[in-house]
């Protein structure tokens, strides 16, 4: 899979160059408590957040188009994280979420979540699940910003427009049911146009 691969606007986004390395800011929405929820086109490797979110499978194993990325741009430092995050806390199951520290790139962290797979019984449940606890976890490490893919709408197979819709509404549910957050900043870091144009078209019409 190519690296960065848009050659020309989105179509339907609404973009606004935002001078940000490259990224574009398509939309941006405060959410109840006052987060600020981000849609941004670009690498999610060069965000600059706290942590930024792998799709893996049990094992932690970086063969999603994310996870590629990551595993690239890491180099044996980060691999070394993830060997010893497999050997001190073992698999996790579909949904659940594991942090290791980063290295060679902007983010302190990295997020790995069991993204559910397309064909799984209760997939949709799972991803709003996944999101959910990629949240606590990174609200547990008391982190500021996070960076989240288009989880689960990539290797994983989810329709894009699936994914969005469900991960958009989780953040939602996530920050209006949290009694506290140390969470200021959520980042959608989208690659493809078609991600672009489900996720800015989803949060135009979502409720705060
Ligand atoms: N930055 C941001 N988003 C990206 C990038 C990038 N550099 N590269 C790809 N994407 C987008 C894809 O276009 C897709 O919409 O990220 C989304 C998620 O794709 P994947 O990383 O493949 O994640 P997922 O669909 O959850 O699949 C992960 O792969 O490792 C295996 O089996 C494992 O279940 C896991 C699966």
């Amino acid at each position: 899979a190519g690296v960065a691969t848009f050659t020309g606007k989105p179509k339907k986004a609404d973009s606004i160059p935002d001078g940000s390395g490259g990224f574009l800011t398509l939309s941006e929405k405060k959410l109840l408590h006052g987060q600020k929820l981000t849609v941004m086109q670009g690498d999610l490797v060069k965000t600059l957040a706290d942590a930024i979110v792998n799709p893996t499978n049990s094992t932690y194993y970086m063969g999603g188009e994310v996870g590629q990325a990551i595993q690239k741009a890491g180099g044996k430092e980060f691999q070394q994280e993830v060997d010893d995050l497999l050997n001190n806390q073992g698999n996790i199951a579909t949904a659940e979420a594991a942090i290791c520290p980063a290295h060679n790139f902007a983010a302190k962290f990295v997020i790995h979540v069991n993204s559910p797979k397309w064909n799984d019984n209760n997939s949709q449940q799972h991803l709003d699940k996944a999101v959910k606890n990629v949240l606590k976890l990174a609200d547990d490490k008391q982190l500021k910003s996070l960076a989240l893919p288009s989880i689960s709408s990539g290797r994983a197979g989810f329709p894009k427009q699936t994914a969005a819709q469900i991960i958009l509404a989780s953040i939602r549910d996530y920050f209006s049911s949290a009694k506290t957050t140390s969470l200021k900043h959520v980042y959608f870091v989208l690659y493809d146009l078609e991600s672009v144009n489900v996720y800015t078209t989803e949060l135009a019409r979502m409720d705060n």
